[in-house]
Parts: structure tokens; C-alpha cells; sequence
């Protein structure tokens, strides 16, 4: 793999802890799904059992902190895994894809937070991935807000999320840099409004990508 490729049925949901992805991404695949479409939902670090396994590697706060370039690694590692056992080949027979979090987690998390140079990431995206969202929908939201909402929602933190605010500050500003960067692809929309708004504006944004793609 040497070049980058957008493909029209490929959508990836972004944003901090406790955003609402996992919330927008359900009404998505119901959107899709009413006219009989495939509709293939997967999620980042993970979406194969291999690639499920490097995420508890990850994610796992009982051994020594990753090294950045290391973390960098193995999230490409589970996406190279990823693409070529799951998006590539549900495209292939004209699924949708919906992604929760991709390689813009990448720039936002190893890149803005952990500090990891943005021309490494792009260079592993192209070699490596190969492939990349037509859309993507950003859920913005204050890092108080996301942490109030993802501590409510299951027991211990994990590696990443017990991180300290001003590493969320810098993903959420990468975040919305990324966006600024590529306009044509992002969508960025408020999620700190209650979460039917939320779905709706995001499943209006889909809708209008597939009837204008
Ligand atoms: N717009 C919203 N307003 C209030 N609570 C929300 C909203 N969206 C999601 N939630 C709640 O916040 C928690 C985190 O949402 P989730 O969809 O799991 O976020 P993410 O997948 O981005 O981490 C869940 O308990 C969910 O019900
Ligand atoms: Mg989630």
C-alpha cells in the first residue's frame, strides 16, 4: 500500500471520552440500515480479535506507561489489522462502514497529546492504511463535560482515560485542527446538546453525504 484513498461508504465518528459516539453512532446504522443497506459498525483501537487484544495491551493501566512512539505503534498495528480483515473487504461488497474513532485519533491523541511528530502519522496512514473516511463527524465537547459523562458510564478508568485535563485540552484542540485542515471531510458538531439533537444533526449530515455521493 502506497497512496491514500477515500471511499464514499466509509464514516468515522471522532471525538474525546464521553462525546457520544458510541450514542450518534447507533442512530447512523439505523438511518442506514431503514432502506435495507448493509450497514457494518466497528470500532478503534480494536474491530478484529486480534486487534481487540493489542486494545487491552493498550488500554491496560497494570504495566509500565507505553512510550509514545510505542502506543503510536500499536494503534497502527490493530489498524493495519482492521482495515484489511473488516472495512476493506465489508466495501468491497458495498456495505457501509461506520467507525467509531480512526486514524484522526491517531493525530489527536498520539499526535496532540502525546506529542508524536504529524508527518510520521501521515506517513504510517499511507503505508499502512492505506484508506481513509470521506466523512467524519467530530463530537466537540469541553473536556469537563466528556469526563462527567464517561465516568458515569462503567467502572475503573483506563491508561488513556486517566490522563489529566490538559492532555484532553490538547486532543480536543488536535481534534478541531484536523477539521480545519480538511474541511470538505468534517463535520463538527456540538455534543454537549442533549443527545437526540446530537444523533439528529448527525444522521441529517449522513443523509445528505449519501444522497449528494
Ligand atoms: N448528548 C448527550 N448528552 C448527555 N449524555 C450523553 C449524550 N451523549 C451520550 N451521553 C451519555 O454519555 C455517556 C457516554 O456516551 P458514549 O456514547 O458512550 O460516548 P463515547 O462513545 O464518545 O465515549 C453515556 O452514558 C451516554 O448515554
Ligand atoms: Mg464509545
Amino acid at each position: 500500500m502506497n497512496e491514500l484513498r477515500m471511499h464514499p461508504r466509509f464514516v468515522s465518528l471522532e471525538g474525546g471520552e464521553g462525546a457520544g459516539k458510541t450514542t450518534v453512532l447507533n442512530a447512523l446504522r439505523d438511518a442506514l440500515a431503514a432502506d435495507g443497506s448493509e450497514v457494518v459498525c466497528t470500532r478503534e483501537p480494536g474491530g478484529t480479535p486480534l486487534a481487540e487484544m493489542i486494545r487491552k495491551l493498550l488500554l491496560d493501566p497494570g504495566h509500565e506507561p507505553a512510550a509514545p512512539e510505542t502506543e503510536l505503534l500499536l494503534m497502527f498495528a490493530a489498524r493495519a489489522q482492521h482495515v484489511r480483515e473488516v472495512i476493506l473487504p465489508a466495501l468491497a461488497r458495498g456495505a457501509w462502514v461506520l467507525c467509531d474513532r480512526f486514524t484522526d485519533s491517531s493525530h489527536a491523541y498520539q499526535g496532540g497529546g502525546r506529542g508524536i511528530d504529524t508527518a510520521l502519522i501521515d506517513e504510517l496512514e499511507r503505508r499502512v492504511v492505506g484508506i481513509r473516511p470521506a466523512l467524519t463527524l467530530l463530537l466537540d465537547l469541553p473536556v469537563a463535560q466528556g469526563r462527567a459523562r464517561a465516568q458515569g458510564r462503567d467502572g475503573t478508568p483506563d491508561r488513556i482515560e486517566s490522563e489529566q485535563d490538559a492532555f484532553f485540552e490538547r486532543v480536543r484542540a488536535a481534534f478541531l485542527a484536523r477539521a480545519l485542515s480538511f474541511p470538505e471531510r468534517f463535520r463538527v458538531l456540538d455534543a454537549s446538546r442533549p443527545a437526540e439533537r446530537v444523533a439528529a444533526d448527525a444522521v441529517g449530515h449522513l443523509l445528505a453525504w449519501r444522497g449528494g455521493a
